[in-house]
């Protein structure tokens, strides 16, 4: 998700994993796609390990929930599988979209979605790995978070 916003044109984009190695992984992706890694002037994306458990109760001067009040746009790939995780970014969420950031999410059908939340804005069938779903595709929707009003 990361990459292809930086792809879509977005300045700089922050990308924010629990796991190293994920982050590895997406800086080596995105090298692979033509986007320079690092942090502003030089790089369009950087990357930082990140409990999103962690940032629901952080305070706002926190580094990276400060990343997260300035940023315009906010997105959350995939992260509601487990129920502890899914509480934890809906309140993230909410916090970016509180902070003004447009704010999407996508999910390919997991349980703890929280339901009557999201607006659903498109969908796509897309071919995952066998062996780690329940089905060659999932059906993915990319949802946004409205913003609160008042
Ligand atoms: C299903 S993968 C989605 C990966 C990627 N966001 C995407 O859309 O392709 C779920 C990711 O959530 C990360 N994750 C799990 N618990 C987390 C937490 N508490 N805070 C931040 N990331 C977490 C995992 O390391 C994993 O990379």
């Amino acid at each position: 998700m990361s990459i292809a916003a930086a792809l879509a044109g977005a300045a700089h984009v922050l990308a924010l994993d629990l796991d190293p190695l994920a982050l590895t992984a997406t800086g080596l992706n995105a090298g692979l796609n033509g986007v320079t890694v690092g942090a502003p002037p030089t790089g369009r994306l950087a990357t930082a390990v990140a409990d999103v458990v962690t940032m629901a109760h952080a305070p706002d001067d926190d580094p990276l929930v400060a990343a997260l009040l300035a940023a315009d746009v906010v997105l959350a790939g995939d992260l509601f599988f487990e129920r502890s995780l899914a509480a934890a970014t809906l309140a993230v969420l909410r916090r970016a979209a509180a902070g003004g950031a447009v704010v999407m999410a996508g999910d390919p059908g997991r349980t703890y979605l929280p339901p009557d939340t999201f607006t659903p804005v498109a969908t796509f069938d897309v071919p995952v790995a066998a062996a780690l779903e329940d089905a060659p595709v999932r059906r993915t929707r990319v949802l946004t978070l409205p913003r609160p009003t008042g």
